[in-house]
């Protein structure tokens, strides 16, 4: 496989040994933004941006992690593993051993060498990349009797939800972020060139091929901090949930906020206090884009799916409020080049990345020219990356 991580893992941990590789993807959310935790359906994609582990049994009681890019050591002890929430690096893979194990997995020792490209707090979901690779190492690694080379190397659409559920429950319980499933199913289920439309109540989900004709989807960093967004994120999912309440007592036949009809919300948003109502709102229209987006891309509708991006950006500035300068301006200046059909941010907001669709032949000076304007006007300098979609969490042979 990949020889330089082999050299570094080598390097750090010593030669011998079968080392084997796993890897598990980075997202991009393309619309239904917010919409997991209110039970709703998403569609993300996975990218060819990800966090590989390479991995090698130990013959004690112990879990070493190191990285590629910085220069944190960390020994988890396989007895103890719930010992580890005040780690800042290192969490999220002891948060997954420990949830793996509770849920009846064998935790082998080993050396790890982690090398995750998806860039951090950047909406592109590095710590779902890492939970999830984190997850399929240890099921890989720890599974017993399978000789067979496939059962060995393999693990079924199931297992890779369960270790997405699993990974969901690592950083809710563990780190103490309350995101909902979308991240960690994405990181674990993609599947190359198709977005996933995951009900986020049922975890029920279909691939739909995403095919774009002449347009490519160009995935630009704001580099905003996302310092406060935590606090702001958990405010959003009690506004919804102070919502979904009121709803419920005239529609008692609701389960979850993205239940809520457009009609519904007419008759009843009266009874909403004001920013409730304006968060509702949001959740609501959002998941219809969800579905007209499903349907424009099926008929190859690319020019609509571009609008219901730009739309998506609007209600997520305007009634849900977490977009900021910096994203308002990389989308508007997104969208007054030439060749850009639409526009939005990605992931929690407050910071992070923007997904614009745009056509082929003008991407080197959407890149240039963006990027330029952006630096001008906010004074941070965007990174674009050439991304792909692909497929989720596996072994890397
Ligand atoms: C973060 C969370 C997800 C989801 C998005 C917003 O990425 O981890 O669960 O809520 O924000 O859509």
């Amino acid at each position: 496989m990949d020889n330089k991580l082999k050299n570094k893992f080598e390097e750090i941990y010593g030669a011998g040994g079968e080392i084997r590789f796993f890897a598990a993807a980075g997202r991009v959310n393309l619309i239904g933004e917010h919409i997991d935790y209110c039970g709703g359906k998403v569609l993300p994609a996975g990218l060819n941006l990800k966090c590989v582990v390479a991995a090698r049994l130990r013959s004690d009681k112990v879990v070493n992690l190191a990285a590629t890019t910085i220069g944190d050591r960390v020994s988890l002890d396989i007895g103890k593993l719930g010992d580890y929430r005040e780690l800042k690096w290192g969490n999220y893979q002891a948060g997954m051993a420990y949830m793996m194990q509770g849920a009846g997995y064998d935790v082998p020792a080993m050396d790890l060498l982690y090398d995750c490209d998806v860039p951090f707090g950047s909406g592109l979901s590095s710590s779902a990349a890492i939970e999830v690779a984190t997850g399929v190492t240890i099921a890989l690694m720890g599974r017993k009797g399978g000789n067979k080379e496939k059962e060995k190397r393999e693990l079924t659409a199931e297992e890779l939800v369960k270790i997405a559920v699993l990974a969901q429950k690592a950083e809710n319980e563990y780190a103490g972020v309350s995101c909902g499933i979308m991240d960690q199913f994405a990181s674990a289920m993609a599947k190359k060139d198709c977005a996933i439309l995951l009900d986020c109540a049922t975890l029920e989900y279909s691939y739909n091929p995403l095919k774009l004709g002449d347009y490519r989807l160009v995935i630009a960093n704001s580099n905003k901090r996302r310092s406060l967004a935590e606090g702001k994120y958990n405010e959003r999912r009690s506004e919804c949930e102070e919502g979904l309440a009121v709803l419920k007592s005239k529609l008692p036949n609701i389960q979850n906020l993205s239940d809520v009809t457009p009609k519904d919300l007419q008759k009843y948003e009266g009874l909403l206090p004001p920013v409730v109502r304006q968060r509702v709102t949001h959740v609501v229209g959002e998941c219809v884009r969800v579905a007209d987006s499903v349907k424009a891309l099926a008929k190859g509708k690319i020019a609509e799916f571009g609008e219901l991006l730009n739309q998506s950006h609007y209600s997520l500035r305007d009634l849900y409020e977490v977009t900021g300068v910096e994203l308002d301006t990389l989308t508007h200046l997104a969208r007054t080049h030439k060749g850009c059909i639409g526009s939005r941010m990605t992931g929690a907001g407050f910071g992070g990345c923007t997904v614009s669709l745009v056509h082929k032949d003008s991407v080197a000076d959407f890149v240039e020219n963006v990027g330029k304007t952006y630096e001008q006007k906010v004074g941070l300098k965007a990174d674009f990356y050439d991304t792909s979609i692909e497929d989720g969490a596996r072994e890397l042979l």
